[in-house]
């Protein structure tokens, strides 16, 4: 069974930014020991985007202030902003706030979404349940990440996978057939071991000893995330497609999460998925998070690979584990 939702959801528009400082693979490879060659093979990135000064929440209200203009809305008219993002300005307040702020968004609530990279998933799944239930009316939806400012830059095991970005959506309260054909979210939280960034809170304030070891940055168990996510992920989307009594090869065009292209190959060759059908820019910003799947679907719209009636898969996994996916009809 798909999902029924009481009132019908609409996406009316989606926007994206990133910063403009590109880090190619050559400028990494004079920072630590890796090569061109072992990251595109590997990964697949080639460039990602740094923000040298700007924080999460100036980003993500430039992607959301661009969703905005392409959803014909202005911020007055968003009853509800939800940021899903893993490097929030700071602990407290979130960044929905400044984001609410920033746009002047008056009569809006707002606040984050921690789910790691599926952080997009689950920020869009709520929304979309916000939206059903009749609570809210108009919600702008925004990924948003400067994890380049959480990464241990002498660790070559995660400083070459990720960058810097924001992806946003409004979604709103639509007449006729609702957009959400499928909403699927899961946790696995005895892995959270996974990825962590272990230092500075409750478990482990920060001292000279936690900076001392570099554990206020992001550390991850590559490895194991890779294999987990290949063994999981494949049936998870089947079932996700069953359940929707839609065949993968029905599906019109699949958004992974963009961490590794490897990852991507290895799914889509399990749901026997045309490659064509993906959209991959995986390439251009690295991983970058809770904004991935926004930046892919935003690229995939303006460029015209998407088209109006398509359905679209977004799935993504991420620390937590979590994993989950949504099947839109845009
Ligand atoms: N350059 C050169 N060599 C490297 C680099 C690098 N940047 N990084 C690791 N290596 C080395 C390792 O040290 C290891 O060397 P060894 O064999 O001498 O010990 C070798 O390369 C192989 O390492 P593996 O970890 O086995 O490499 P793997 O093929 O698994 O690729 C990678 C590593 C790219 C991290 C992969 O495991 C991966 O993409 N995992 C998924 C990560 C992910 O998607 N995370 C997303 C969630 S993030 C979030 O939610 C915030």
């Amino acid at each position: 069974m798909g999902i029924e939702l009481g009132l019908p959801v609409a996406l009316k528009g989606t926007g994206m930014y990133v910063p403009e400082k590109v880090l190619t693979n050559d400028d990494l490879e004079k920072m630590v020991d890796t090569s061109n060659e072992w990251i595109t093979t590997r990964t697949g990135i080639r460039e990602r985007r740094i923000s040298e000064n700007e924080l999460t929440s100036e980003i993500a209200a430039r992607a959301g202030l661009a969703a905005l203009k392409a959803a014909g809305m202005s911020a007055d008219d968003i009853d509800m902003i939800i940021v899903g993002t893993n490097s929030p300005d700071t602990l407290f307040p979130g960044v929905g706030p400044k984001v609410q702020h920033l746009l002047g968004a008056s009569r809006a609530g707002a606040f984050d979404v921690q789910a790691g990279c599926t952080g997009c998933i689950y920020a869009l799944a709520t929304a979309a349940a916000g939206i059903g239930s009749g609570l809210w009316k108009n919600v702008l939806v925004i990924g948003a990440e400067v994890l380049s400012k959480l990464i241990d830059w002498s660790d070559r095991n995660t400083c070459v996978l990720f960058g810097d970005g924001a992806g946003a959506a409004v979604l709103s309260r639509g007449e006729g057939s609702n957009a959400f054909l499928a909403v699927e979210l899961h946790a696995d939280g005895g892995k959270w071991d996974y990825i962590i960034f272990p230092g500075g809170l409750v478990e482990k304030p920060a001292t000279h000893e936690t900076v001392e070891a570099k554990e206020h940055s992001v550390k991850m168990k590559g490895n194991e995330v890779f294999k987990y996510v290949n063994t999981v992920l494949p049936g998870f989307l089947k079932k996700v497609c069953h359940d929707a009594h839609v065949e993968p090869r029905d599906v019109d065009c699949w958004i992974f999460h963009q961490a590794n292209i490897r990852i991507i190959e290895g799914i889509q060759k399990r749901l026997k998925v045309d490659p064509e059908k993906s959209i991959v820019n995986l390439d251009k910003y690295g991983n970058t998070s809770a904004a991935s799947v926004f930046l892919a679907l935003h690229e995939g719209i303006e460029s015209g690979k998407l088209k109006k009636g398509d359905k679209v898969m977004l799935a993504s996994f991420g620390a937590g584990m979590t994993y989950g996916a949504i099947l839109l009809q845009i």
